[in-house]
């Protein structure tokens, strides 16, 4: 039997399906630009305590949708819970990013790295529930985790940071150690995965947030490859519905040629990529296979007046141009969405004018 998809049209647009217009979402949508998260996080006293709260952890979830006609939502959590379940101990300062109270550095942390047991993060599954339950079908919901490598890179720096010195230091002179560290995450996020698409999620993400940071060579070997291996475990569909997967690399837009091969549905660019460009390269033709495209405005467009925000928003949909409207076959789709995750400075009421246009234009490119 072949799986159903649903008539939403962000699900459709990621199974490159014919859209009435174009949807749109936006990376960290629920976050501090937004003053109602603000107060709930204030309530529940820090960010981890904000994301263990199944009922803290929904609100928030919802508070951008209450605002915008956005197409999709997405889970709040963060992508670092996997390696806090690891043992490895998160914690977010205010003010300050996040920070681990241990770091994997040497051939012991390595041997006592394992696949956590998912009850750890039960609080997330619960999330998941609970969040489809109060969507009542309103829009999907995405479920994401962060790349094996990108985890890789807080899990050694044991925090953020600027130069990836100690990972990379780790990286070429102990391969082994790293190739290790990299096969327990991706079987790690794979289950991590399962267990979100399991509690509802309707699609899943992977944020490859710092594979635009390896050498050329480097990226393929150390972070495609255990993408591709993420990608080989996670389910295609549940109770018989299709479930669609992204693979967002920051700063990857010089690899989408090799991600073209990747088992995912959608490839995410940022705003270094030209739309237009990448959907020859990898978008695929009428009835033949391809990636949809997610991205990719600048999210800083966001301080410019409204009239502004509009006009950029009209180029980043004109550069993917029309997307094929044949609804009997699939063809060349575009999400719209920011090339990286939108600033706490954003002032809220512009992003009504990014939705807006987005919704308007895309109906207006079909005629
Ligand atoms: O998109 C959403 O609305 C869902 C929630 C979400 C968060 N983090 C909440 C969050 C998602 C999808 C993430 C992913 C994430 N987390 C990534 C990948 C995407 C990207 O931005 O590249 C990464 C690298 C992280 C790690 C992380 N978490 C960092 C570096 C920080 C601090 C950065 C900052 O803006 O201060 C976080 C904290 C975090 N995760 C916040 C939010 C809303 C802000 C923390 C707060 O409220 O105090």
């Amino acid at each position: 039997m072949n799986p159903s998809s649903s008539n939403h049209t962000f699900i459709k647009a990621c199974l490159r399906q014919a859209t009435d217009y174009t949807p749109v979402w936006l990376m960290r949508q629920a976050g501090r630009y937004l003053p109602e998260y603000c107060a709930t996080r204030a309530k529940a006293g820090s960010f981890m305590g904000l994301a263990t709260n199944v009922d803290y952890a929904t609100e928030v979830t919802l508070q951008p949708l209450d605002r915008y006609a956005l197409d999709a939502a997405i889970l709040f959590s963060d992508i670092l819970t996997v390696p806090d379940a690891m043992g490895l101990g998160l914690s977010f300062a205010q003010g300050e990013g996040p920070k681990f109270a241990k770091s994997v550095r040497n051939e012991a942390d390595v041997a006592s790295l394992a696949v956590p047991d998912m009850n750890k993060l039960r609080y997330v599954f619960d999330a998941v529930s609970s969040i489809r339950k109060a969507l009542q079908e309103r829009v999907p919901l995405i479920g994401f985790s962060g790349s094996p490598w990108t985890l890789a890179c807080y899990m050694v720096e044991g925090a953020g940071s600027d130069d990836y010195r100690h990972v990379k230091t780790l990286m070429y002179s102990r391969p082994d150690l790293m190739h290790r560290i990299l096969e327990i995450n991706a079987d790690a996020v794979a289950q991590y995965l399962n267990a979100q698409i399991e509690a509802g999620a309707q699609a899943v993400m992977i944020f490859d947030s710092w594979g635009g940071v390896l050498a050329d060579g480097a990226f393929q070997t150390f972070s495609l490859a255990y993408t591709a291996r993420v990608l080989a475990q996670v389910k295609k569909e549940h109770d018989g519905v299709r479930i669609p997967s992204i693979v967002f690399t920051k700063g990857g837009g010089l690899w989408l040629p090799e991600m073209a091969d990747l088992s995912c549905d959608v490839l995410g660019v940022d705003w270094t990529v030209n739309l237009g460009k990448a959907r020859q390269q990898v978008g695929g033709q009428v009835g033949g296979p391809g990636k949809a495209l997610q991205g990719n405005l600048d999210p800083n467009v966001l301080f410019s007046p409204p009239d502004h925000i509009a006009r950029e928003v009209r180029s980043v949909l004109d550069s993917f141009g029309k997307p094929h409207a044949n609804t009997r076959t699939s063809g060349p789709t575009h999400i719209f969405n920011l090339g990286h995750g939108i600033s706490q400075y954003t002032p809220p009421e512009h992003v009504h004018a990014l939705v807006e246009t987005v919704h308007q234009h895309s109906r207006g490119l079909r005629n």
